[in-house]
């Protein structure tokens, strides 16, 4: 039977409660924060959608295998499941552990890339930038143009610019472009999936000139099941043959294990290149342990050999893809601008349309962000100007789910606040920086509210 109403799909063994506060403690926590959701107290929010990485809840299969952690230095049986279980989703020959995403990054592109070279990626999300940068190489986004549209719809708004590829390896040459990356969900885009057929054509030409082809794998089972509701000829097959057939285009990966790990901590790097794997572990030993830990404990790495085989479970994708688009859904069909269609773990307030009465160095996504905890105690962030300064090309707010962690009515509640701050949208003032950091300035800025007699209309 289908049924209209969405039910998780478990039942809930173990609680944390969440502290209600009062609207003026939240103006009181909210002033000793500068105004910067970053600077909140966790123990100060209500429902806490800052980000979906790190903050899901493990199973009991997980919570068991835990107690089956074998924390040997070297040649851990933690580390064979481990192994195991990412090899047989996927695929690739080579599988080192990393502490979480961002080490997986840095240890591939110090391997792999020199000062001058150029990697080309859907979007790269901010630590892979960053991490391609450091190296002194260039880190250059090709999206489809409608990625950079927020209202318009489309089933694979997450795929890369297959054209616009070929052109950046013809204008720099193939020498320069040690790999390109292709970021499954992609998360700086709205959290978009990209389709098996563009894979397929990146695929085509990275091998026509020879390039590498990497997945920034994180959200990699929500892909899977966005491509077996949309694409054609997938909709018989299971997320984890899907997954499958999609990381056999590649020759490698980098995953953080907080995201479809299902895990509190962790990440990998995956190759099917011997020569590389073996410089890579030289680099792992030296800042993040042996290759049998890679800087996590061996119970870590069982909670993760058990959280990529319960994140491809389709009751579980099925309940955690509803659940994302009824939220966007909800609020969308009373006139609030999200980037459409909603995503897998997140939904993205388009907070220029939202507050257009907020000129951007004001920044409306900052704004946003304190009303939507002013009025209900929720954490979103901030991804616009604050973020990116002005090569924003939107200020978008992310709500970001956590795994199996808010029930129905939760995100109900959170419908509730979003739909009460629109209604009330005009009385809405603009932020003005106070300070900023030399670099990755969001995360530590102060802001003030603009004074009333300030604000232009
Ligand atoms: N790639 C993508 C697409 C990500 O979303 C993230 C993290 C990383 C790489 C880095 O992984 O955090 O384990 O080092 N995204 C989090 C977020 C932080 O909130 O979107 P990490």
């Amino acid at each position: 039977m289908l049924t209209k109403t969405i039910i998780e799909p478990f039942r809930i063994k173990s609680v944390e409660p969440i502290r209600w506060t009062t609207r003026k403690e939240r103006e009181q926590h909210l002033r000793a924060a500068h105004y910067n959701l970053f600077l909140l107290p966790a123990d100060d929010v209500l429902i806490d959608l800052l980000t979906d990485s790190g903050t899901g809840a493990m199973s009991t299969q997980q919570w068991a295998a835990i107690m089956l952690g074998d924390e040997s230095y070297a040649g851990s049986r933690s580390f064979d499941h481990f192994r195991d279980s990412v090899q047989d989703i996927f695929g690739y020959q080579h599988v080192i552990p990393t502490h979480q995403g961002r080490a997986a990054e840095r240890i591939l592109f110090s391997v792999m890339c020199k000062k001058g070279d150029v990697v080309p990626n859907n979007t790269h999300f901010d630590t892979t930038r960053a991490n391609i940068e450091f190296v002194g190489a260039e880190a250059a986004d090709r999206p489809i143009p409608e990625a950079r549209h927020p209202a318009t719809r489309l089933p694979f708004k997450g795929n890369m610019d297959v054209a616009g590829l070929e052109n950046l390896i013809a204008r720099v040459g193939r020498e320069r472009i040690p790999l390109v990356m292709l970021t499954i969900t992609n998360n700086s885009g709205g959290g978009q999936p990209v389709s098996m057929e563009n894979a397929r054509a990146v695929s085509a030409v990275c091998r026509k000139h020879g390039i590498p082809l990497y997945f920034d794998a994180c959200r990699f089972a929500e892909n899977a099941y966005f491509i077996k509701l949309r694409e054609e000829g997938y909709a018989a097959k299971t997320p984890k043959q899907i997954a499958q057939e999609m990381f056999a285009l590649g020759d490698g990966c980098t995953m953080s294990a907080k995201k479809d790990g299902m895990a509190n901590i962790g990440g990998f790097l995956c190759t099917n290149n011997s020569v590389l794997a073996g410089q890579e572990k030289d680099l792992l030993i030296l800042t993040e342990g042996y290759p049998t830990y890679g800087g996590l404990a061996g119970r870590d790495l069982e909670a993760i050999a058990v959280g990529v085989q319960e994140s491809l479970e389709e009751d579980y994708l099925r309940y955690r893809i509803a659940s994302t688009a009824y939220l966007g859904n909800h609020i969308a069909e009373q006139g609030v601008p999200i980037v459409q269609p909603p995503g897998g773990h997140a939904i993205y307030l388009d907070a220029r349309a939202f507050l257009p009465h907020i000129p951007l160095d004001q920044l409306p996504g900052v704004a946003l962000a304190a009303e939507l905890y002013l009025e209900g105690g929720i954490r979103s962030v901030e991804i616009g100007t604050l973020m990116f300064g002005a090569a924003a090309t939107m200020d978008l707010v992310r709500l970001a789910i956590p795994r199996r962690v808010y029930t129905q009515s939760h995100i109900d509640y959170v419908i509730e606040v979003i739909l009460a701050v629109w209604k009330r949208r005009e009385e809405i003032h603009g932020m003005h920086l106070t300070y900023e950091a030399p670099f990755l300035r969001h995360f530590t800025a102060h802001m003030e509210p603009v004074a009333a007699e300030q604000v232009v209309r």
